[in-house]
């Protein structure tokens, strides 16, 4: 069973749906531990009711990216994980990280990608006038959510929606996506271990 640590920032639904995907036999996955680089997220609730262990590493402890990153990366390799999943995890990952785990770094962004990379992804998409929208999981790479798309859903815009609307739209669609990505994705893994 593939070995998870997923990453969060913030309300953690999508750890939620990992969680209950595992737990209902959907997901054969086991997640190791929840990091958080905020102390209050909301997510850090949901792991310990499930008995998954957290760690907080705060990004306000460090002076500059790398050195945050540098000590996410040794919190992640003392867990020894196969898949680090970011899940709402609102820090961008420099080279040398992505570099360290390369291909075996899931991301979940809101947005049919290749469109509306960034955030505010849902106002963009009101905004263009789209008619559908969605969200997509990729594999992370040096390039802001540029990485190769495992698995899409998609949800249609309807006149009058705003952000908040579409985004929670989008929200229960993922809740879907990611355990069901993961599974994918994990089903192509090599056993090779995470450090060379
Ligand atoms: C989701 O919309 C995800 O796509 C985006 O941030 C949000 C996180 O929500 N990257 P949650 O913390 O999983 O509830």
């Amino acid at each position: 069973m593939p070995r998870l640590v997923v990453l969060i920032s913030g309300n953690g639904s999508n750890l939620q749906a990992i969680i209950d995907a595992i737990a209902d036999g959907t997901l054969a996955a086991e997640i190791v531990c929840v990091i958080s680089n905020q102390a209050n997220a909301g997510g850090i609730g949901r792991a310990l009711r499930a008995g998954i262990p957290t760690r907080v590493v705060s990004h306000q402890d460090f002076s500059d990216r790398q050195s945050f990153d540098q000590a996410l990366a040794r919190a992640i390799a003392e867990e020894n994980p196969d898949l680090i999943i970011l899940a709402g995890f609102m820090r961008v990952l420099g080279p040398e990280f992505v570099q360290r785990f390369a291909g075996r770094i899931l991301n979940i962004h809101p947005s049919l990608l290749p469109r509306f990379k960034g955030t505010h992804t849902h106002r963009r998409a009101i905004q263009a006038g789209e008619t559908e929208h969605g969200a997509s999981v990729h594999v992370v790479t040096e390039d802001l959510d540029d990485g190769p798309i495992i698995d899409q859903i998609r949800v249609p815009v309807f006149p009058g929606d705003d952000e908040d609307a579409l985004a929670a739209r989008v929200l229960v669609q993922e809740h879907i996506l990611y355990p069901r990505a993961i599974a994918a994705y994990a089903a192509t893994l090599d056993d090779k271990p995470t450090e060379p």
